[in-house]
């Protein structure tokens, strides 16, 4: 059994995007003082990265396009007992800070990364949290005032990162994953990747401001409507754009046209709200398609997905992001541009954009 406490940062991913999330970290850290590394393994599904100082590193999670989680480690443990973990780990969790003595938490979750082999962790997890919320009620250490939660990473049954967050600038889901519930109505399982992104990449006050009832929206690549459907499960007008089929319900809405036409073509008549595009095209050009949309004015927000290449995956995601970032310039608009790798997005990762 050991325990140690190095200065590092654990981030979370979609197992094989190690690298791309490893890279990004590093390039945070080469603009601070870059002195730190990763410690990766391909489809592990984390990124440990070592650095003289984690917490002026951490920032936000929001700012990372791979991470789905970024926490700060106060220590890891192997060859755990099986029989008493918690008793190695408390003495991490407790001497928190020593200055100030044991920190307090809002919350405590025990939770595996995202691969196959950790998955199978998830009982255990549930088992081990139950119990470390026990033991921190009756030690007086959960207080719901704190901004600090503490998290028990299992990356094996015998090994753990203990690892904090500070709620404002970490992922409010278990494992940095909204768990969402398929909607029975809706048209296609992409359904969800639309609904996580409006989650992620919105925060509550901005979806209530800038997703109103009767405003108008394009969907490029639309069928059979899973996007569509949730623009219109939130009473916006839909120009829905494919030549593949519509779901007959969605269109028996009355808040949907259907135009069989190129994406790449289709023009509005007159400037609209929002346009989202799921079609499966090489990441620049689609690319391009948004900035030009959001450049010339004809929507104010967009989100959309860009199916990565096969290698390089982080460089083309900078490109793109570049892309839209300098045509928003050069049209002198303000812009903004917020990316992640979605839960539900595969080989790709989901874009919103917002012309000011
Ligand atoms: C991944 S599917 C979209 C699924 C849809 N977002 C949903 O939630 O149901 C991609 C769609 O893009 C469409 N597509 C691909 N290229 C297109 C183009 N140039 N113009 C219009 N649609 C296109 C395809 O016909 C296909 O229906």
């Amino acid at each position: 059994m050991s325990a140690s406490a190095p200065s590092s940062l654990l981030a979370y991913c979609r197992p094989g995007f190690e690298g791309e999330c490893a890279q990004e970290l590093a390039g945070r850290d080469a603009r601070l003082a870059g002195a730190g590394y990763a410690r990766a393994a391909r489809g592990s599904g984390f990124v440990e990265f070592v650095t003289p100082d984690a917490a002026a590193l951490a920032g936000s999670w929001r700012g990372l396009v791979f991470a789905r989680q970024l926490l700060q480690v106060l220590g890891s443990a192997r060859d755990l007992p099986p029989k008493d973990r918690l008793g190695v780990l408390l003495p991490l969790i407790e001497a928190a800070d020593p200055v100030h003595g044991p920190r307090r938490w809002c919350d405590a979750w025990v939770e595996a990364p995202d691969s196959d082999a950790a998955r199978e962790l998830a009982p255990l997890c549930r088992g081990l949290n139950a119990a470390l919320v026990g033991v921190l009620k009756k030690k007086q250490l959960i207080d719901r005032a704190s901004h600090w939660r503490l998290h028990l990473c299992l990356t094996a049954t015998d090994a753990a990162y203990v690892a904090m967050a500070d709620i404002a600038h970490a992922a409010p889901w278990p494992g940095g994953i909204p768990r969402l519930k398929f909607p029975r109505a809706a048209p296609s399982r992409s359904t969800l990747k639309l609904e996580e992104a409006l989650l992620v990449l919105l925060d509550e006050g901005e979806r209530e401001r800038w997703l109103k009832p009767g405003m108008r929206a394009v969907d490029l690549g639309a069928s059979p409507g899973g996007w569509t459907w949730q623009l219109v499960a939130r009473s916006l007008h839909v120009t829905a754009v494919d030549n593949g089929p519509m779901d007959t319900a969605l269109l028996a809405s009355g808040l949907v046209d259907h135009l069989r036409a190129d994406g790449f073509r289709y023009r509005p008549q007159k400037p609209v709200d929002w346009l989202v595009c799921d079609m499966v095209e090489q990441p620049r050009r689609v690319a391009a398609l948004m900035a030009d949309w959001l450049a010339s004015g004809q929507c104010r927000y967009a989100i959309f997905n860009l199916k990565l290449p096969m290698k390089k995956r982080h460089d083309e995601v900078q490109l793109c992001l570049d892309l839209v970032a300098d045509a928003l310039a050069a049209a002198g608009k303000r812009g903004e541009l917020r990316a992640k790798q979605l839960y539900h997005d595969r080989e790709e990762i989901t874009v919103f954009a917002r012309a000011g």
